[in-house]
């Protein structure tokens, strides 16, 4: 990936103060992109990813928003098109986990994690998407007219037992990422997702902190190794990028081969 190939577009990345989100906002700031760096919390945390995309020679701007509500995600559109003049890019990276087994699971609790994780998605695209048709294309910038890339997950299609909203809000994430590609790609607006398998993050701390865990999950990566935020951001950055123009409507597995059922390997 040549350095700067993202230069003078801007995205947005919900949820970069951690994790991947935090990865992706900095290689596309490595890659020449100004980045919005959306948070909703640890706002202290938002202010040093910005100040290593501008320590890295780009421009960032932290914005607090809650993405499952519309108000607060319009607002953040409007903060970023006043300062910017528009967006190019947007990776809808924020999610969360309730675990529960599936009978005692609350409707709270499956109804927050689709609200962030699924209607949060929606609102942001829908926001790129409305401002990507009324700019068009920017031949100096892109050959697209805009670039979405869903945070989805190996869960779009491997069943979670103990996580049956989370599993339910990535497999949604699918058809609503294809659906809406389906939809804009006459408009020259490409929409992707990337489906991580096990990355080391907060969110999954309890599946690699320990040594014994580690083992346990390894079993299930036949590449044998966690991934790291990297791995994403890797990908992220092609897929923001002209060089994957072309490709829309597809999800990326980005798993050490996860999605491989290592189980059947001596089985079946
Ligand atoms: P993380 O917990 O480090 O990051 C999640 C981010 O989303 C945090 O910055 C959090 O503050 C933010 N967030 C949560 N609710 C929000 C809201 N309502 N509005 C705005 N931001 C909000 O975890 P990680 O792993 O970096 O997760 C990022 C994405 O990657 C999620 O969509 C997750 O489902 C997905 N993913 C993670 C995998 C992993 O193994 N770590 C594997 C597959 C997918
Ligand atoms: C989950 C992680 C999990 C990974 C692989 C992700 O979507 O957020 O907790 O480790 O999938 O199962």
């Amino acid at each position: 990936m040549s350095k700067g190939e993202l230069t003078g577009q801007r995205a947005l990345v919900t949820g970069a103060n951690s994790g991947i989100g935090k990865g992706v906002a900095l290689a596309l700031g490595k890659a020449g992109a100004k980045v919005v760096v959306n948070y909703i919390s640890s706002e202290e945390d938002a202010n040093a990813v910005v100040e290593e995309i501008k320590a890295n020679g780009s421009d960032a701007l932290a914005i607090r928003a809650d993405v499952s509500q519309e108000d607060q995600v319009q607002a953040m559109f409007r903060q970023m098109i006043d300062a910017w003049g528009s967006i190019d890019i947007l990776v809808a990276n924020a999610g969360v986990q309730r675990d529960a087994d599936f009978t005692e699971m609350t409707l709270k609790q499956w109804q927050f994690v689709i609200d962030v994780n699924l209607t949060g998605q929606f609102l942001c695209a829908r926001e790129a998407a409305r401002e990507f048709v009324r700019r068009g294309i920017v031949p100096e910038l892109s050959c697209s007219a805009g670039k979405i890339i869903c945070m989805s997950s190996v869960h779009e299609v491997i069943p979670w037992a103990g996580h049956v909203n989370y599993a339910a809000s990535k497999g949604g994430v699918n058809l609503m990422m294809q659906s809406i590609a389906q939809e804009m790609a006459e408009k020259k607006i490409r929409v992707n997702s990337i489906s991580p398998g096990a990355i080391a993050t907060p969110i999954n701390t309890d599946a690699w902190e320990t040594p014994q865990a580690r083992e346990e999950l390894l079993k299930l990566i036949p590449y044998h190794r966690v991934g790291l935020p990297e791995d994403i951001a890797k990908a992220a950055v092609w897929l923001a990028s002209d060089a994957s123009d072309y490709i829309t409507g597809t999800s990326l597995f980005v798993d050490g081969g996860m999605t491989l059922y290592p189980g059947f390997r001596e089985g079946g």
